[in-house]
């Protein structure tokens, strides 16, 4: 059986803490530096990427194996007309696994449906962005227990896929989620109900300031712009929030802030000094956890 990561839907609560533990010892340093000695990952970003493409590269390097890719979206056949499918088909014959980023929500799921090796979803359109949210568990389980905390989801919650897939991930824990975003930004309603049904407790905010005393996460994202029909629409909400120190100061002293980056003005780069900021040990957590994902999908 061929072992794919497309949805953190595709995990319960036994699996996602196993991982995490798995990614513990890892950046404990108890791995075996050959395991994936002579394995191929084969990365295929169709959208840009800095952490998630690297860390992918990072984690295969780490454990003996090496990475290939075709470079920009405009340097492969897709460009010359060629479908998805007979790509994945093609790279299938490559690589021991595939990392698939792409503009299209479902696509890494058709991919998976050709590919004869193991593929990993790194953001599929504004569906979901599984590795982000293993690194974003993780980075939280360092500070507190992932049980009943209170988490503040701000930003592009309609687009923003890191968002959906944390939001669907938490509810195994009980946690309870506040949103806070632009009017029109909104989390979409059928992901709403999905958490509603799995028992999740939600509340919608007009302003940050109005939860800021009762949380334990504040999970910030950017507007993802790519995705907006037209650049009106993006200037009409951009920079419509900011995380400042000011607003910090009202924080559970415990509290921390959290970012998938990059991030455009939703964060002060004062708030960098914080003993609250998180959100560049979150993107460094991306290769323990993505060897941990990595060591579990290649045989
Ligand atoms: C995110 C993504 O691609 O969805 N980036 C990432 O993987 N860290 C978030 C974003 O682009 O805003």
């Amino acid at each position: 059986m061929t072992r794919h990561i497309i949805s953190i839907r595709d995990f319960d609560r036994r699996q996602i803490d196993r991982l995490l533990d798995n990614a513990k010892r890892i950046d404990a340093q108890k791995y075996d530096r050959n395991a994936l000695c002579g394995k191929i990952l084969a990365t295929l970003f169709f959208e840009p990427s800095t952490r998630t493409r690297m860390s992918f590269e990072a984690a295969i390097a780490r454990l003996g194996g090496t990475s290939i890719s075709v470079g920009s979206v405009e340097a492969c056949s897709m460009a010359k007309g060629e479908t998805l499918a007979d790509t994945i088909r093609v790279v299938s014959g490559y690589a021991d696994a595939i990392v698939i980023r792409h503009p299209k929500e479902g696509a890494a799921r058709l991919a998976a449906h050709f590919a004869g090796v193991p593929v990993i979803n790194a953001g599929d359109g504004s569906g979901q962005h599984p590795s982000q949210t293993l690194l974003d568990l993780y980075t939280i389980r360092q500070s507190m227990k992932l049980d009943g905390i209170n988490v503040a989801l701000i930003g592009d919650l309609r687009y923003g896929r890191t968002a959906h897939s944390l939001a669907s991930a938490l509810s195994l824990y009980n946690a309870k989620l506040h949103t806070i975003s632009p009017k029109g930004l909104e989390l979409p309603s059928s992901l709403i109900t999905e958490l509603g049904e799995r028992g999740m407790e939600i509340t919608d905010h007009q302003e940050i300031h109005d939860i800021i005393k009762e949380v334990d996460v504040i999970y910030v994202t950017r507007i993802q712009r790519e995705r907006f029909p037209d650049s009106a629409s993006y200037f009409n909400v951009a920079s419509s929030y900011r995380i400042t120190p000011e607003l910090l100061a009202s924080a559970k002293k415990h509290a921390i802030v959290l970012h998938p980056l990059p991030r455009v003005d939703e964060i002060d780069p004062r708030v960098d000094q914080l003993p609250h900021a998180k959100y560049f040990e979150q993107s460094k957590n991306g290769v323990p956890v993505r060897m941990a994902m990595l060591l579990q999908v290649i045989q």
